[in-house]
């Protein structure tokens, strides 16, 4: 028998995000409970037009918070700590495998 390969999916990325899906929407602009992840990658973070951050958002985001994959995991494995003060009421995501095929999937969704 071989192994699983660990390799990120977007298939597997898909089923994570159903998790993310009832607060966000990712293949349009359109906000919801959660601001559009569409085009997420390189954004500022607290800054989608349109959108009521949280203060502890938006001061994230002045404070030099950019969204790529190092810091969507840290934010994904515990939100309120990596941005103190987040509205976003999600418990976190513990698998590394999960986050990363997640990213995989929001990739293809640039703006
Ligand atoms: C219960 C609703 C809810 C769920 C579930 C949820 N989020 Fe959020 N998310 C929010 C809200 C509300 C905000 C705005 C937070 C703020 O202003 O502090 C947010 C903010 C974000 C941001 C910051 C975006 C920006 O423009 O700066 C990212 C990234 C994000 N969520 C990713 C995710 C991902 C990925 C998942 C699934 C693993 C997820 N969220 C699950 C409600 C949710």
């Amino acid at each position: 028998m071989t192994p699983r390969p660990r390799r990120a999916t977007r298939r597997r990325g898909a089923t994570v995000f159903k998790k993310c899906a009832i607060c966000h929407i990712v293949d349009s602009d359109k906000n919801k409970v959660g601001p559009s992840l569409n085009g997420l990658f390189g954004r500022k973070a607290g800054t989608h037009p349109d959108y009521a951050y949280s203060a502890g958002m938006k001061a994230a985001g002045d404070g030099g918070l950019v969204w790529d994959e190092t810091t969507l995991r840290e934010y994904l494995h515990n939100p309120k700590t990596k941005v103190k003060g987040t509205k976003m009421a999600f418990v976190g995501l513990k698998g590394d495998d999960d986050i990363s095929n997640l990213i995989a999937y929001l990739k293809q969704y640039p703006k």
